[in-house]
């Protein structure tokens, strides 16, 4: 059994009610290898913005559960040694599908664990959501707890269609498992398609696809039900269309793809939205500038020098959705 404690880290606690009380949000960025991680710290250090470090089941499959964990304590003496003297870091569980993950994410130092049960009937959410809590709290590891079904892929769960969180379950999932945060469903999805472009309109200034508003009744609904309560929004890459212009000038080939503009994320981080998950971005940007060195240096096959600007392009993202997005920069001095 490891304490997060002993490892620098922190629980999501003290962070959300802060962001709550000050209207900005905290990025959560998932992370699988070293690139990300560095990029992650060094955005994080130098805007001195508390974050979320989220693993995922995949992920802790793809680097491996021990090493991930070791490398989330090495992001800790780095942002130290960087100059962030009280970092501000939690290693976060993504969409938890056990109990039995999240008791082995508890017990490997993670400070805070997502148990995902969205896709179960109500009842069914509620008794594993409720398990996971009463482990967790024992050593002070805050739970996020989900209610509502995201479009697309959530991990292994396919859902065709939406399912908006009804803001009258709210009180009673939170009240009956002891959640500290709650994921919801307004309308964002996961991945880097999230509209179809017959749902979208022509923005006349830009002549880029506009998507429908995210579903801003149904958050106030929750907010009103939950006062003050931390509420997460999955699924909230922008896609930013330069990365996925140079994905394509360099060989790639995707078609439409269509995130969540910012000015929404930046009204939900004004209201009770305290947590914004963010991976599609980090994975276009690393992908955009990996194709752009190969294709114009040939010739080069040392990974640094394309896993470097990477790096490197990740690091400005993170810099730019801090600062400009969710207005979490200054905030762990
Ligand atoms: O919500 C899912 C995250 O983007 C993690 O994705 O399961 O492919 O690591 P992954
Ligand atoms: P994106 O696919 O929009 O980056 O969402 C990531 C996410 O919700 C991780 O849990
Ligand atoms: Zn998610």
């Amino acid at each position: 059994m490891v304490s997060y404690k002993d490892l620098g880290l922190v629980n999501t606690r003290d962070m959300f009610a802060k962001a709550i009380k000050g209207g900005y949000a905290i990025p959560a960025f998932n992370f699988n290898n070293m690139e990300q991680l560095q990029a992650i710290i060094q955005a994080a250090a130098e805007t001195k913005s508390p974050v979320i470090l989220q693993v995922s089941k995949g992920a802790r499959q793809y680097a491996n559960s021990t090493l991930l964990r070791y490398m989330a304590e090495g992001a800790v003496q780095y942002a130290r040694e960087l100059g962030w003297e009280h970092p501000q870091i939690v290693l976060h569980l993504d969409h938890g599908d056990s109990f039995e993950l999240c008791k082995d994410c508890v017990d490997m130092g993670f400070s805070s664990v997502m148990i995902d049960g969205s896709h179960l009937p109500y009842d069914e959410n509620v008794a594993l959501t409720r398990k996971v809590v009463e482990y967790a709290h024992k050593y002070d590891v805050t739970v996020e707890g989900e209610l509502g079904v995201l479009a697309g892929v959530e991990d292994d769960v396919k859902a065709e269609h939406h399912t908006y969180t009804r803001p009258e379950e709210v009180v009673d999932f939170v009240t009956k498992t002891g959640c500290d945060s709650l994921a919801i469903s307004i309308g964002t999805s996961h991945g880097a398609y999230k509209f179809r472009p017959e749902q979208c309109h022509v923005d006349p200034a830009t002549g880029r696809l506009v998507p429908p508003p995210l579903a801003f009744d149904v958050l106030e609904g929750v907010m009103k039900e939950l006062p003050g309560f931390p509420i997460v929004l999955h699924g909230s890459s922008s896609v930013p269309q330069e990365e996925v212009d140079t994905i394509n000038k360099y060989g790639g080939k995707l078609k439409a793809a269509i995130g969540i503009p910012e000015d929404e994320l930046r009204k939900a981080a004004a209201l009770a939205v305290c947590k914004i998950n963010i991976d599609s971005d980090s994975r276009l940007a690393m992908t955009a500038a990996v194709r752009k060195v190969l294709a114009e240096h040939p010739e080069e096959f040392d990974p640094r020098k394309y896993l470097g600007p990477a790096r490197e392009n990740m690091r400005k993202l993170y810099i730019h959705k801090i600062v400009n997005v969710l207005g979490s920069n200054g905030k762990a001095e």
